[in-house]
């Protein structure tokens, strides 16, 4: 096995940062490494907000569903699907002069542009692991539609993807299971999903606890949050041509 697949395999999220700080070396080759991710039509849909100050961190612990590790982070890397950028150029050209259909991104720009911003992510989160630094994903970034809107001056056509908080650590937590090839990987096409398919896949969990399903609907889809994120995330979409 080779030196990535080694370090691609030994992923795991960190949660408790230490003082240690991220060189400025460090951080320029994770925002190099992110950078040359593939990107459709190399658009680059997608803009990246270095975000270092203490004052910003708190402010994210509390409005990212309050986990108060984010605040520790070093350093987190904000992934913004930007169609923003584009329509500007299109527009400061008059392309609509000649396009005279073209009102704006569309919602398929806006699934690139999220693509664009995730590949860009994975890529930082690999470069900061291969330099032994720690890494978080943050869904709960696309929350709070109008906090974050104003926090971080996003203009129409651009919507936070993914935080990444980062930081030095002491520890690392035990690499977390995932479900089995069988039920992920398919061959040549989707397969017929059968009630015994799915009893496979998540007796594991059951066998550890028969409620499971119920359990997890209630701490995730059920929760306060995943209906903020629901309400937040409509909010984002209305902003872009159908
Ligand atoms: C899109 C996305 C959003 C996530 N959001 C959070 C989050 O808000 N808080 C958190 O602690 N972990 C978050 N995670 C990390 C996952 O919980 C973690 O990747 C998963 O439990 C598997 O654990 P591992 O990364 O240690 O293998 C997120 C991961 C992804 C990919």
């Amino acid at each position: 096995m080779n030196e990535v697949i080694k370090l691609l395999k030994s992923h795991t999220s960190i949660r408790k940062f230490n003082e240690k700080k991220i060189t400025d070396e460090q951080q320029q080759h994770i925002i190099e490494a992110a950078m040359q991710g593939a990107s459709a039509g190399n658009m680059m849909s997608y803009s990246i907000i270095k975000i270092q100050s203490k004052s910003t961190l708190s402010k994210l612990a509390k409005s990212c569903d309050n986990q108060p590790f984010i605040e520790n982070a070093n350093l987190a890397l904000l992934f913004v699907a930007d169609n923003y950028k584009w329509h500007k150029y299109f527009k400061q050209r008059g392309i609509s002069d000649t396009f005279t259909d073209y009102k704006g991104p569309s919602i398929s720009d806006l699934m690139l542009g999220t693509e664009d911003a995730m590949i860009a992510a994975q890529n930082a989160v690999i470069a900061a692991e291969s330099l032994g630094i720690g890494t978080c994903y943050i869904g709960d970034i696309m929350e709070n539609y109008e906090y974050h809107k104003e926090l971080f001056n996003l203009p129409k056509y651009t919507m936070p993807i993914a935080l990444v908080v980062m930081g030095n650590y002491d520890t690392k937590p035990q690499i977390r299971d995932r479900f089995d090839k069988q039920f992920v990987v398919f061959d040549e096409t989707y397969p017929s999903i059968t009630d015994k398919f799915i009893d496979d896949m998540f007796s594991k969990e059951e066998s550890n606890d028969a409620d499971f399903a119920k359990k997890f609907y209630k701490r995730k889809i059920d929760a306060p949050f995943f209906k903020e994120m629901i309400r937040s995330i409509k909010l984002y979409l209305n902003e872009w041509e159908r």
